[in-house]
């Protein structure tokens, strides 16, 4: 099938033929075939509570501000685009180095005090155990398993969550302003820019039509836009992927280029709902950005994208397994990294 198009094989597997029969089976991710050392559950033995504990917090901030959900999810994303999921999106920047928390890709804040919650509660539980990066993937995926309705309301698995997360990462020691800038996708990018994004992640067409659904949730704004909006190409003011009348009121409501205020809602009125509604927008060019737009312009993707506006089911549980995916990027495991003791600084 068409969406069965795998990533670039990195170079020492491409010379080793027989191999490429098992990577058609299990790909590998961001060249380095560390995933066998993620599992589900590694700290059953360690440190029992510690998924109750990440869940029991991340409820308590949703509970408080619905809208931390997006932040949340979108933490994990640039953290294993940004060096792999090694929490380097964590740290602070010091004296000798700009940390990619202060890359122009801004985060929003609440989303970092949860994780200092999380990791504060944890560390008198079970000290130095559990790595920040997995409290980002844990609470990546309890932000988006708490809005997702046929979550909450016991229609998905008993258990209230999306799907089960890996754990075993180990923490970085390095977070750089620079590759953050390099790595991140920009949501000017067209979909073939998209696709060697992923592709350099390990990551196929596939999950790149479905992890691009995550845009179900939470704001964007007008930064992000201006260009599209007002400044696209020389022969192009507006970016012609955008629906006419779309585009005429997000200019209304960006009336500054850089009004960094105003709140635009991925999904208008539905921001705080992790559902299948970003894929009705983007195919009727209502996609915010024109990297949301770029899916329709590939067969494979444009085919997930009116697939799951078809079959929520499908996208949800489809979004799921790509979630694993990106969080097998570029991972540390074993000895390697760190625990962090608090996750914005290196331990000494
Ligand atoms: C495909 C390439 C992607 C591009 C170009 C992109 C770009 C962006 C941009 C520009 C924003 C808005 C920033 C602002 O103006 O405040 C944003 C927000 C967001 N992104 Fe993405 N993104 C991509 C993929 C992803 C993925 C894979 C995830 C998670 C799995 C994700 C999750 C989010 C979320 C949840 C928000 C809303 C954040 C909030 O409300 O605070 N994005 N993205
Ligand atoms: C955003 O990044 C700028 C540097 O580019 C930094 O000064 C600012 O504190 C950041 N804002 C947030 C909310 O992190
Ligand atoms: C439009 O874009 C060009 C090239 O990116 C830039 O030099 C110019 O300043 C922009 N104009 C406005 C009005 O933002
Ligand atoms: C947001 O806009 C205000 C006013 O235009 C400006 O003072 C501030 O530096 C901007 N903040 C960021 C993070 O760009
Ligand atoms: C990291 O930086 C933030 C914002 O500048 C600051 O509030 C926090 O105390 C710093 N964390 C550590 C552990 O130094």
């Amino acid at each position: 099938m068409a969406m069965c198009v795998r990533p670039l094989l990195p170079h020492p597997v491409r010379l080793l033929l027989p191999l490429l029969v098992l990577e058609v089976l299990a790909p590998v991710h961001g060249g380095y075939d560390k995933t066998s050392l993620l599992r589900v559950g590694f700290y059953k033995q360690s440190c029992p509570d510690a998924e109750a504990i990440v869940r029991e917090v991340v409820a308590k901030a949703v509970g408080d501000d619905q809208t931390v959900t997006a932040p949340l999810l979108r933490l994990h994303f640039h953290d294993c685009f940004v060096r792999g999921c090694d929490a380097s999106v964590l740290l602070n920047s010091t004296q000798t180095s700009t940390a990619e928390k202060d890359a122009k890709p801004n985060l929003t804040l609440d989303a970092f005090d949860v994780i200092d919650a999380i990791k504060e509660k944890l560390e008198k539980k079970c000290p130095r155990t559990v790595s920040c990066a997995d409290i980002l993937a844990i609470a990546a995926r309890d932000a988006v398993s708490l809005a997702t309705k046929v979550v909450t309301q016991g229609q998905w698995r008993k258990d209230g969550n999306l799907y089960e997360v890996e754990t075993g990462r180990r923490d970085g020691r390095v977070s750089s302003a620079k590759e953050a800038a390099a790595h991140l996708p920009d949501s000017f990018d067209g979909i073939r820019k998209l696709i060697t994004r992923f592709a350099s992640k390990g990551l196929g067409l596939k999950d790149l039509a479905v992890l691009s659904g995550a845009h179900a949730l939470g704001n964007s704004h007008c930064p992000s836009l201006e260009k599209r909006l007002r400044n696209f190409t020389a022969q192009y003011d507006t970016d012609p992927t955008l629906d006419a009348a779309y585009g005429a009121m997000l200019r209304q409501q960006c009336s500054t280029p850089e009004d960094n205020q105003t709140e635009l809602a991925m999904v208008p009125g539905s921001s705080t709902t992790f559902d299948a509604a970003y894929y009705s927008l983007v195919a009727g060019n209502k996609g915010l950005f024109h990297s949301d737009q770029a899916l329709l312009s590939n067969g494979a993707t444009r085919m997930l994208v009116y697939g799951y506006i078809r079959s929520e089911k499908r996208f949800l549980s489809d979004f799921g397994v790509s979630m694993v995916n990106m969080g097998r990027v570029a991972v540390l495991t074993g000895r390697q990294g760190q625990v962090r003791t608090r996750c914005a600084v290196i331990n000494n």
